[in-house]
Formats: C-alpha cells, structure tokens, sequence
C-alpha cells in the first residue's frame, strides 16, 4: 500500500516545489515538508469522488454526521470522549493558534515555545507581536526532556500569557506523559498561563509512548486549555484545511469562537468536510498500516546509519519526522546545510530553523516509499564517504 511513487510534481506539491527544493532541485530527495507521499485511505477518496460527482458546491452548514464520526475516532482511539458542544471548527491549527493570540493575548506579551519546536510557531508569535519565551528542552542522554525549573521562572513573569505545547513534539518526536503534561498543566494554571495544546500529529505513536490528550488531565487544568486537533497529518489531507479546536471552557470557547466569526473563517469547505468525516469513520485500519510503515522506515534508517557513523537521530516517540544528529560532522549549520543539499543532493528541513537550539541537526521526513527513502539514504552514504576520504 505504501510503495507506490506518486509524482507530486505535477500538482504544486510544495515538498518538491522548486521554493522548497530549489530550482536545481529536481534530483534531490524531498524529505522536508511535514507531509507524506501518500494518497489518504480508498474510503477518502471514495466519499471526494462522490462529492465531486454530486457536482453542486454552494454554501454548506456542518454535517450532520461529521462530529459524531470525530467523537468516536478520539473514543475509540484514545479513550477520550470529546462532548460535541466543546469543538470549534477552523481552517488550520495555525490559524487556531494566531485566533487564540489575538482573542486571549495582547501586543507584547510573552509565549512559551519549546525550543528546538516547530518553526511556524516563531512564525506566528513574530507575526502578531507576541514575545517568544522560551523554555529550552534539554537533551540529556539523547532524549529531550523539560526543564521544569525554568517553565516556572518563565511562567511567573505576568507579562506572559500563554504557553503553545507541541505534543507530540515536532521536531524532536517526543510524546508527552501525563506526568510532563500534568506538570505543565499546574504549573501554566497556577500562574494564569493558558495553554494552546498543538496535538496535530496525535495519532502518530510508536510502542511504549501512547499519546495522553490535554483534555484528560483532569477538568481543572483542561479549562485552561485550547486543544488543536486536525486530521491533516494521519490522513494526509494538510490541503484540505479542515482542523479544529476542543475547548471545554465556555468563557474561553465563546472568545475563540467570537475571533473565529470576527476573522470569518467560520465557512464550511465541503471537500474538507467530506475528507474529514470519511478519514475519521473508516480510516483506522489504514492509519494501522501506516504506522507499521513508518516503523520499517526508522528500523531501515537505523540500520543504514549504522554504517555510515557519522550520523544518528533521536529516538522517535511520535511523528513521522526524525531529528538527525550531524554533529559529529562538527560543521557550521550553513556548511552542513550546504552539503545536505549540493553533495548528498538532499532537501530536508535545517535543524535551524527551530531554533539555534537545532544547530547541528536536520529534520527528516520519512513519510515516504522504501525505495526513495533507500535512494536518499544511498545518496547521504556516498557523500559521507567522499567527504571523509
Ligand atoms: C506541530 C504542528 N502544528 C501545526 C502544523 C500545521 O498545521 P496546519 O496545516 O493545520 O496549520 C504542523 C505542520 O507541520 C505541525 O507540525
């Protein structure tokens, strides 16, 4: 199911576009942007098609069925049940996220970030005037783990209003424990810190590190928060922009929803909704086989940077994304750059750009067949050999 070669190319695919892999990028090995080479489950396109031939796409309210089929997903997969009168609907998460800021945070206050964390969330903060404060993860025995001390610190400044939580955490591939979370959670309400909760890539965890929603916590620490939730990344449907957010504070849910009417980003896409509903109802067993997937994936990595030495990742809890570690190659993070891209022709995301704290690193996707990511990865060999010869 997962070894055909799309070419992506011939839709403005921005993990191949020149923007991103340059305008002599045609032969590189796009492992960058966070999607995968797949095309979402049969039942998806199915239910699009369907869609399509009904050939009628005026405005659209909500269907009917759509939230019950979000409702049982997160049940059935996560032991969570989601009440239907908590989900605010939006475009993206990162259009939740921008909402939240405006509607809970004002010009020059500070947002706690993760570094080394997803770059969209610089991107935002800078965006809208917000201060990054950042609570650096501190990699110790090469994991990640939270500097709790300093999330503290940084929460007690009054001028700081709001925490975004990345988990699972991109780039880094942790998967939060209740214990982490609870511990952000007491420690973001005991100094009126609302939390934003990004669990786009929820669905994607590996053995041992099950995925622990916000919302669980407990009532007191999950009404401070705003959970992003999308399907985008399980089913590969990121242009689709169909996301939402599961809020159980009224207070908090009416502002977001007041900003969501404000901005009037409140329409509904009917292909989004069909996506949505279809990859949320029959897409389980799809998600299955991806998962085995992307675990064949890593063990194929593992073993082929088992030879090359110069270069390993860290241990992925969650997430299609490994975070490589170059620094063995004791480069400057433009030369390591350089070589990616001009010796091993590969085009994956730099570890910069979350962060000086990702000097050193890069970020690969490995959402992909076997056979590119083995290419790729023949590639990296044989640039690491004429590089140490
Ligand atoms: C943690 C995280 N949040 C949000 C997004 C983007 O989500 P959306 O396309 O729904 O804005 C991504 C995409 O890579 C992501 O990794």
């Amino acid at each position: 199911m997962f070894d055909v070669d799309i070419d992506r190319t011939v839709v403005p695919a921005l993990k191949v576009h020149p923007m991103v892999v340059g305008t002599d990028g045609a032969d590189r090995f796009a492992a960058g942007v966070a999607d995968m080479d797949f095309k979402p489950p049969q039942a998806v396109l199915d239910a699009m098609a369907q869609r399509l031939a009904h050939g009628v796409f005026g405005y659209e309210a909500v269907p009917a069925d759509l939230f019950p089929s979000l409702i049982d997903w997160f049940n059935d997969r996560h032991n969570w049940k989601i009440s239907d009168e908590h989900i605010v609907r939006s475009p993206n998460v990162l259009n939740t996220l921008s909402m939240a800021l405006n509607a809970f945070t004002k010009k020059g206050e500070g947002v706690i970030v993760q570094p080394p964390v997803f770059f969209d969330f610089y991107d935002t903060l800078n965006e809208n005037d917000r201060r990054v404060v950042k609570n650096n993860l501190k990699l110790i025995n090469g994991r990640y783990e939270i500097d709790f001390d300093d999330l503290a610190a940084r929460a007690a400044d009054p001028k700081t209003t709001m925490m975004f939580l990345c988990n699972p955490h991109n780039p880094i591939g942790r998967v939060w424990s209740a214990d982490d979370l609870r511990r952000i959670g007491e420690i973001c309400l005991a100094h009126n810190v609302l939390v934003v909760s990004d669990e786009i890539h929820c669905d994607i965890t590996y053995a041992n590190a099950p995925y622990t929603p916000f919302a669980l916590l407990g009532n007191e620490l999950a009404d401070n928060a705003i959970i992003c939730l999308s399907p985008a990344k399980s089913f590969n449907i990121a242009s689709c922009c169909s996301a939402f957010a599961i809020v159980s504070n009224e207070g908090i849910r009416k502002r977001l929803q007041a900003e969501n009417s404000r901005l009037t980003v409140n329409k509904n896409n009917a292909f989004a909704s069909v996506a949505m509903n279809a990859a949320f109802r029959s897409g389980g067993p799809w998600l299955d086989s991806l998962l085995v997937h992307f675990q064949e994936n890593i063990e194929l990595v593992r073993a082929r940077f088992e030879t090359m030495k110069a270069v390993s990742f860290i241990e992925p809890e969650g997430t299609f994304l490994l975070w490589l570690d170059f620094r063995k190659l004791k480069l400057k993070q433009t030369d390591l750059v350089k070589f990616l891209r001009e010796d091993a022709r590969w085009a994956i995301t730099n570890g910069g750009s979350f962060g000086p704290e990702g000097e050193g690193f890069m970020r690969l996707n490995i959402a992909c067949t076997r056979s590119k990511l083995n290419a790729g990865l023949d590639k990296l060999e044989q640039a690491l050999e004429k590089r140490s010869n």
